[in-house]
């Protein structure tokens, strides 16, 4: 019976249709599904921290209300993305004791400093730049529940994308040589983290070929890469900031820039524990999870006592 169901689902996959939570899958779709989706959840909740450091200092209050908005933005992001992992058959307290016990990945963007306000806009123009680029193709992917989740959330993180460009539009064009400098900087600390945002070259990456062949991944790293790339070097020059790569060039024959080398070590490191804040994110991820037990504790009583009253 197994090996109809699977001709079914490959005949699904190849047709370019979607799967369902209680359509039958092989058991490593389901698997791969649950640890792209937790890991882009994860991802979600922790990418609100480096920002959220900046809340208390936003320069005005008009900036105040966007980051507050944007970075409640980002817990609804997660949200929807455990859910859907959860149509997979993984609670989400499963998931939780993974990211909480530092077993989980997420990625490796959210693990460096944010050190000054131009950060908060750099965040949003290249991090949530270099997230639309990768989220777009996943709005057609094969599993529904996920496909159906990045429509929202992309259109909630093309505002954000652009939110972060327009702070530092100001920055750049009405601010002092001192906050033009801290744009430069920030850029200069984030652009590679961006490009490795992507993942391994797509000849390291052990979990393209099959995720293509699903239909879970649409675009390759390397070409997603190259797409953002392309896509922002224009964007810098209207900013009037350089991008830290001596090597960035238009090239004619591949009608693509070139770009140098990525520090692919520094990215291990980064995505194995030891990057510069890899410890302080999970620790206050644990400590608000934490912090958080009475809301459960009482939602679920409330939840209880509904129960008990409806069955009386
Ligand atoms: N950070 C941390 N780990 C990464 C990574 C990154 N930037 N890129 C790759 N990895 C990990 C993979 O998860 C995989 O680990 P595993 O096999 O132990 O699970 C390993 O490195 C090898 O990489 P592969 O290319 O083989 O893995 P994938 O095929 O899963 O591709 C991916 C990686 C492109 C990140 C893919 O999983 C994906 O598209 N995920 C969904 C999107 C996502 O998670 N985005 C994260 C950013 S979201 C965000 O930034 C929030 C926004 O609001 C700012």
């Amino acid at each position: 019976a197994d090996e109809a169901r699977q001709t079914h689902f490959d005949a699904v996959i190849d047709a370019d249709g979607k799967i369902e939570p209680r359509d039958w899958m092989p058991d490593a779709y389901r698997k791969t599904l649950v640890r792209q989706i937790s890991q882009h959840a994860h991802s979600e909740v922790v990418g609100m921290l480096p920002e959220g450091n900046w809340i208390s200092r936003a320069p005005s209050l008009k900036r105040k209300t966007i980051l507050i908005a944007k970075v409640q933005d980002e817990a609804g992001h997660g949200l929807y993305l455990y859910s859907a992992a959860e149509t997979l058959g993984t609670s989400r307290d499963q998931m939780l004791e993974g990211l909480h016990s530092g077993k989980a990945k997420y990625s490796s963007i959210f693990n460096y400093p944010t050190l000054n306000w131009a950060d908060v806009g750099v965040i949003g123009w290249l991090v949530d730049g270099a997230a639309i680029m990768n989220q777009i193709p996943l709005c057609r992917c094969s599993y529904g529940p996920y496909a159906r989740a990045m429509i929202r959330v992309c259109k909630e993180e093309s505002f954000h994308q652009r939110q972060g460009y327009e702070g530092l539009l100001v920055m750049m064009q009405r601010g002092t040589a001192e906050q033009k400098a801290m744009v430069q900087d920030a850029v200069n600390r984030t652009w590679w983290k961006c490009l490795a945002m992507f993942g391994p070259p797509d000849a390291d990456s052990p979990n393209s070929a099959q995720g293509m062949r699903w239909g879970i991944k649409r675009i390759s790293n390397d070409d997603l890469r190259q797409k953002f790339v392309d896509a922002t070097v224009p964007q810098a020059e209207v900013l009037g900031v350089t991008l830290p790569d001596p090597d960035l060039k238009w090239n004619e024959a591949r009608g693509h820039h070139d770009y140098g080398q990525i520090d692919w070590d520094e990215f291990w490191a980064t995505v194995n524990g030891h990057g510069p804040c890899n410890k302080e994110r999970l620790a206050t991820r644990v400590k608000a999870h934490e912090q958080g037990r009475w809301v459960r504790d009482a939602a679920l009583a409330h939840a209880a006592k509904q129960q008990q009253r409806q069955q009386k």
